[in-house]
């Protein structure tokens, strides 16, 4: 093949417009997964799902999914809950702005859309966590509008079958992809069109090894035809991901630990954790966890044993964790560095959401006190 370069190459035409639509949707009438949020027409139950499938897979989303809509089953219960509970919900799902502008918009939705999700994609993309993406889903499936949609299922198929070359991540590639996308929605069938295109890039043109013996759109697959599924989209080769060691302090005061809530706007903003933080070079860990506890929460401690070591990747870095069991000296708890303190049993640490690089830390000191 030609190297797929930055530059775009749009091999579009002809688009085979009405061959893709039926192809499709004969396909996903008998190849649709049997999901939870597909038994339901509720634009509240759709939304959450769509919030929870960005970035994550549907295997992951099920149970969150289910569990979430058992607890909150209408829009003015979730606006009414507390923050701590849905991110409770959210708990080890991972990238919590969702959650928190989930709980943001559905206080939006009853204050200022009388507890309706609107039904236009301009008006979908006012709402706190609603891009243009998730507005274009939700339009089509809850409100059967055709309106696009266009995330990494759907530029990998679209990239093939078009034999795009350019890098999906420019602008001028994007505005080609989004075209195409807008294009080809089924005008009479837009919700099935769209989930049918997620449900092929996810089962069928997925990036590796794509199963092209089933799929629908086989015979019109410009990648297919030159044996290049495999070579695109184009991709920028990844970076090298930073690691961070971290320190953290379990400090008792009595029979009770010390936590601290995460500032709202942080990275894992509104989640609860053991005090702690970057150890800086020329520190030692023990001295590292002191700092971090002390300019956090004004507390004074002994450190002792290091408790665990704890691994965790996040999206653009990795950490290494290392927690120590301490003793409280000295001081009154106050938030410093972060936007609550609170003394707990650990019995209770489980109704509290960590991250869960902290939810690995309380297993091993389950272990190690049981
Ligand atoms: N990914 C994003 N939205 C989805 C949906 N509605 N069904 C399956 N996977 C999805």
């Amino acid at each position: 093949m030609n190297t797929p370069t930055a530059s775009t190459s749009n091999n579009c035409k002809p688009l085979k417009t009405s061959k893709i639509r039926v192809n499709l949707l004969k396909w996903f009438a008998t190849n649709a997964r049997d999901l939870p949020w597909r038994r339901t027409d509720d634009p509240y139950a759709i939304w959450v799902s769509e919030i929870m499938l960005q970035q994550t897979q549907v295997a992951t989303v099920i149970d969150y999914y289910n569990r979430f809509l058992k607890k909150f089953p209408t829009v003015e219960k979730l606006a009414r809950a507390r923050q701590d509970t849905v991110l409770k919900l959210w708990e080890g799902l991972g990238y919590y702005s969702r959650g928190r502008n989930l709980h943001k918009a559905a206080k939006v939705i009853v204050d200022d859309y009388n507890g309706q999700l609107p039904d236009t994609i301009d008006e979908l993309q006012k709402i706190p966590g609603i891009g243009r993406y998730t507005a274009g889903a939700i339009a089509s499936i809850a409100f059967g509008k055709p309106a696009p949609i266009l995330d990494g299922n759907v530029i990998r198929i679209l990239c093939r079958i078009f034999r795009i070359t350019g890098n999906p991540k420019e602008t001028e590639t994007q505005k080609i992809l989004w075209q195409l996308a807008e294009t080809l929605v089924s005008p009479k069938h837009p919700g099935d069109f769209n989930e049918a295109m997620m449900e092929l890039g996810a089962t069928v043109c997925v990036p590796t090894n794509p199963a092209c013996f089933d799929c629908p759109l086989q015979k019109i697959c410009q990648a297919y035809k030159r044996d290049e599924q495999e070579k695109l989209p184009y991709r920028q080769k990844a970076k090298p991901v930073p690691h961070y060691t971290i320190v953290v302090g379990i400090v008792y005061k009595n029979d009770k630990i010390l936590i601290d809530k995460r500032k709202q706007n942080a990275l894992l903003g509104g989640l609860w954790e053991f005090p702690g933080g970057k150890k800086q070079k020329g520190e030692s860990f023990k001295e590292a966890v002191a700092r971090e506890v002390k300019e956090e929460t004004a507390v004074d401690i002994n450190v002792g044993k290091r408790l665990c070591i704890v691994k965790h990747v996040y999206s653009h870095f990795k950490i290494t964790l290392h927690a120590y069991l301490c003793e409280y000296t000295s001081g009154a708890a106050k938030a410093l560095a972060c936007d609550a303190v609170k003394w707990v049993k650990p019995e209770d640490l489980e109704k509290y959401a960590f991250p869960a690089a902290n939810v690995k830390i309380i297993k091993a000191l389950n272990a190690a006190t049981k």
